[in-house]
């Protein structure tokens, strides 16, 4: 039987963070959509080309390309058993193409949890986040910092900042998540999804109380 779990919540929340431990703890693969993204750019794709801009200004970039590249990472074999989205849907047309592609394959989202924490908690971790080059970790040189500074502690590679690691970049995902992605919350709150968790716990704690949710959701 399956996993397939949403994770909620605004930049800075910690969808990668838990995304990360839970997909580890459930065997499934972890699905984010901003590191589909930043692959394309690291390796100059036209779909890299082309997210660049809409991604460094903190916009999103349109929903018939979001929604393709996804639609793809899902259709491959290590999904069929479950993922943990993480960053995906972000907007109500994606959240609908989600709803069809899992209908046309008889199965269905198990649960989405959203990761709630205040504005200014998020703009805190997001002021010290590195992300690495190679596997997407992110590490936070207070809250989360690696064993030895610029390298990845899970497989050594380079941490860097991302090039959308910018005040004014922040600010506007925040306004931008606020707009078009917090309608979810109610979305998924009507299907009888929605599971809540306090994130502002430390990364154990919330990765607990993620992992007692998807427990129960998912019948394991
Ligand atoms: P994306 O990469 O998805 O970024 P985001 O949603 O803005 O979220 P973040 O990755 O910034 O935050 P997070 O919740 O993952 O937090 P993290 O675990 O890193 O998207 C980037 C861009 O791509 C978008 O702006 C858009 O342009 C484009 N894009 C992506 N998806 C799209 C879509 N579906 N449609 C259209 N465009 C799309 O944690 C943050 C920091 O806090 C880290 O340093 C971490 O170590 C630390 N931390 C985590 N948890 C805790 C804790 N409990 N206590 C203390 N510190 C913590
Ligand atoms: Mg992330
Ligand atoms: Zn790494």
């Amino acid at each position: 039987m399956g996993c397939r779990i949403v994770l909620l919540g605004m930049p800075g929340a910690g969808k990668g963070t838990q995304a990360d431990l839970l997909a580890q703890a459930l065997g499934v693969p972890h699905v984010a959509s901003g590191d589909l993204f930043r692959e394309h750019l690291e390796k100059g794709t036209e779909l890299g080309r082309l997210a660049r801009s809409y991604i460094d200004r903190g916009d999103l970039v349109p929903d018939e390309v979001t929604i393709g590249m996804v639609a793809e990472r899902l259709s491959r074999p290590d999904c069929a058993s479950g993922f943990i989205l993480d960053g995906f849907p972000r907007t109500v047309p994606q959240a609908e193409a989600l709803d069809r592609l899992l209908r046309e394959r008889g199965v269905a989202l198990d649960a989405v949890a959203y990761i709630r924490v205040r504005e200014e908690v998020a703009l805190a971790r997001l002021a010290g986040r590195w992300t690495c080059r190679q596997c997407g970790a992110v590490f936070h040189t207070l809250f989360n910092p690696p064993r030895q500074a610029g390298v990845c502690d899970i497989c050594g590679g380079e941490l860097y900042q991302r090039s959308d690691e910018t005040e004014e970049a922040h600010r506007r995902r925040l306004k931008v998540y606020q707009e078009q992605t917090s309608p979810l919350i109610d979305y998924y709150r009507r299907a009888g999804l929605l599971v809540e968790i306090d994130g502002e716990q430390s990364i154990e704690d919330v990765q607990a109380d993620l992992r007692a949710a998807v427990e129960v959701a998912c019948g394991r």
